[in-house]
């Protein structure tokens, strides 16, 4: 019998290398694409890895708040006989100072009753009121 000129063998080692060279375009493709995810979670990883923390202290704030705090500037710290403690200008350091010295005849310090890991955690708080 009489060979066509494009044997079945031809389109079928054509076909092959066509199949071959999109695996191998697709794989080394979706290689790239993954590279791309994967440095990408690792810089949303990266940029988001003190936010757990950060959730921490402010929840530690906002309990030491309400048991210090809130009876004077209400829970919602809008100010109620103490000033509304949203919006501070004020620097951490001047707050901390605040909480450890009190203002004379107008707030309590509270020097032995919070630590400076408190102090930071309630500046933490402050600083998230919205
Ligand atoms: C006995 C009531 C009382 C308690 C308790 C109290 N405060 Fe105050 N606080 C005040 C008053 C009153 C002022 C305003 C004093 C002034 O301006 O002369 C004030 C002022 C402040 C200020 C300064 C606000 C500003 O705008 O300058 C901060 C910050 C503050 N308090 C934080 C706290 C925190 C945090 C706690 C809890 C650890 C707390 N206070 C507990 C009464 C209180």
């Amino acid at each position: 019998m009489k060979r066509p000129f494009f044997g079945l063998e031809f389109i079928a080692g054509v076909l092959a290398i066509v199949v071959a060279a999109v695996v191998v375009g697709s794989t080394l493709g979706s290689a790239t694409l993954v590279r791309a995810a994967i440095e990408k979670a690792r810089n949303q990883a990266a940029a988001n890895s003190n936010q757990p923390q950060l959730s921490v202290l402010v929840a530690h704030g906002q309990k030491l708040y309400a048991v210090n705090c809130s009876h004077c500037h209400a829970d919602d710290a809008t100010g109620d006989e103490g000033p509304d403690l949203h919006g501070l200008t004020k620097s951490d350091e001047r707050i901390k100072a605040i909480i450890t010295n009190g203002i004379k005849g107008e707030m309590p310090s509270f020097a032995k009753k919070l630590q400076e890991a408190d102090k930071e955690a309630l500046v933490g708080f402050l600083r998230s009121l919205r």
